[in-house]
């Protein structure tokens, strides 16, 4: 088990039941990205919701390319999982003793669970830790896994550097990866260090098929202060409203759902908006919620707002776009399998198809809690014959010896291939990328940042093949969407690349 977010915990906590478990971590067990999320996490549960109507607007948002059976046990099996959740000791927040409920953009009803107010993925991560810690699992912390060890076309293991034992490889019947998503990519992010890709990329050289890994989803709120701390969307789902530098409200110009309209709608109008004033952030006006309820329901953004000098219950706030989601991934069945025997994958590393181009607010954590679940009962199942189309062999890109560091890339990725795209910039980000080679100094940092150089380089790849815009992906110079291109782009290593419909 790689990872410890949502994903890897409760994997390990189900596998470890009857199977031998070791669960890996580059960092504590503790830290992930689920650990940031505010939010909460969205599953039908109340009397005037339905699942059909969490699967519509799943599908809505994910604008033509989710798997609609994907979404189908998303939204079906969500419930439990999350009642699973609750037996386990999450405390979601209550009102009047029933549980209490969020609302966010283009969810067609509340149906948010949220808990500690803003502090909904502090809470799961804590009590999953508390329970693997008390499970069979063994936790080697501190392990960076390097890459996966594949014999005779399956994944028997992992190798990992970790300073307590060095580097090692860890044998394995199956290798579940939950090692989360790629922030990192991006000079704004409002992720933590620790997300840089790793997962997808071992899984990459390992010559699994990645899909959909041009759809980046760029959270519209996040504080314009170094480090970029996530304002949760449920901030305006509460009422608080976006103003450009004259305090004038400006996304009800963009969208008939102003500031709650799809997050990539609301990312780009803010970006748009930041460029005609000059680079400046846009702010975020949540002085009518009042004091008092802004640090009862968001007392982490309160705390950190006053720890920047903000004051946001009496002045609107700065805020900007940051990279926050990675649609895209390892592409996997509905049970979490790859197309590499042995290895699955869940949570954010994953593609499920569940997303599609575009993520609903909140569903990843539901995500990570169904999908590793489901892949803990096909263990010990024998694995499917992959029945997609044979991928075709692509040239692969040859470093040129060009040294980079990690700003580097990140400031390329946020210029050419962020928000806004174009065969242009992105034909200018695809030949720096083929500059750049990566330090072979062997350390974690190296490595990692050989893994965010592969990443860049199949996105961008990914981003100039499709031609049109699509849900998070957006080219200016096909501002359309266009239907040869309702179909998913798969890539694998070497580079790349497969445009087949499938
Ligand atoms: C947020 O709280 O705005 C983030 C929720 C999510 O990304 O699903």
């Amino acid at each position: 088990m790689v990872g410890t977010g949502i994903a890897g915990l409760v994997a390990a906590l189900e596998a470890s039941r009857i199977h031998d478990v070791t669960l890996v971590t580059k960092s504590e067990l503790a830290e992930s990205n689920t650990k940031y999320a505010q939010g909460g996490i969205a599953a039908a549960l109340f009397d005037d919701d339905s699942v059909e109507s969490h699967i519509e607007d799943t599908l809505r948002v994910g604008a033509g390319l989710n798997s609609r059976r994907a979404v189908e046990v998303l939204c079906s099996e969500g419930p439990d999982r999350v009642r699973d959740l609750i037996r386990l000791g999450v405390a979601f927040d209550r009102e009047h003793g029933e549980l209490a409920r969020g609302r966010e953009a283009a969810h067609s009803r509340s149906r948010i669970l949220h808990a500690g107010g803003d502090a909904t993925g502090a809470a799961i991560e804590a009590a999953l830790v508390l329970a693997v810690r008390e499970s069979a699992a063994r936790v080697i912390e501190y392990a960076f896994v390097k890459d996966l060890v594949v014999t005779g076309g399956r994944v028997v293991g992992v190798d990992v550097i970790a300073p307590a034992v060095g580097a090692r490889r860890l044998e394995a019947d199956s290798v579940i990866l939950a090692s989360g998503g790629a922030g990192q990519l991006y000079r704004h992010t409002t992720n933590p260090i620790v997300t840089t890709g790793d997962g997808a990329a071992a899984a990459l050289r390992a010559g699994a098929v990645l899909s959909d890994v041009e759809f980046y989803q760029f959270h519209p709120t996040s504080l314009a202060v170094p480090g970029n701390f996530l304002i949760s969307e449920a901030v305006r789902g509460e009422g608080a409203v976006l103003l450009d530098a004259d305090g004038r409200r400006f996304m009800t110009g963009w969208h008939p759902d102003g500031e709650l309209a799809p997050r990539d709608v609301v990312a780009r109008g803010i970006a748009r908006q930041m460029a005609e004033q000059g680079g400046t952030p846009v702010l975020l006006d949540a002085t009518a919620l009042g004091g008092t309820f802004l640090r009862e329901r968001f007392p982490g953004i309160t705390r950190v707002c006053r720890d920047h000098g903000l004051d946001w219950a009496n002045e609107p706030i700065p805020v900007t776009p940051a990279a926050h989601y990675w649609m895209g991934g390892v592409r996997t069945d509905e049970w979490g399998r790859t197309s590499i025997p042995g290895l699955f994958a869940v949570g954010e590393v994953a593609c499920t198809g569940v997303h599609g181009a575009n993520r609903l607010a909140s569903n990843s954590l539901l995500e990570s809690l169904v999908f590793a679940w489901r892949s803990v009962g096909v263990l010990n199942a024998p694995w499917p014959l992959d029945d997609h189309a044979p991928i075709e062999p692509a040239d692969a890109i040859a470093d040129s010896g060009v040294p980079f560091t990690r700003g580097d890339l990140q400031e390329l990725m946020w210029n050419e291939a962020g928000l806004f795209r174009s065969g242009e910039h992105l034909g200018h980000a695809e030949e720096q990328l083929g500059r750049w080679s990566p330090d072979d100094s062997g350390s974690v940092t190296a490595q990692e940042n050989a893994n965010l150089l592969d990443l860049s380089r199949v996105i961008v790849r990914a981003a100039l093949a499709r031609e049109e815009s699509r849900g998070a992906h957006y080219r200016s110079d096909f501002p359309a969407s266009r239907p040869q291109f309702a179909r998913h782009l798969e890539w694998t290593q070497s580079q790349p690349a497969r445009k087949v419909a499938v």
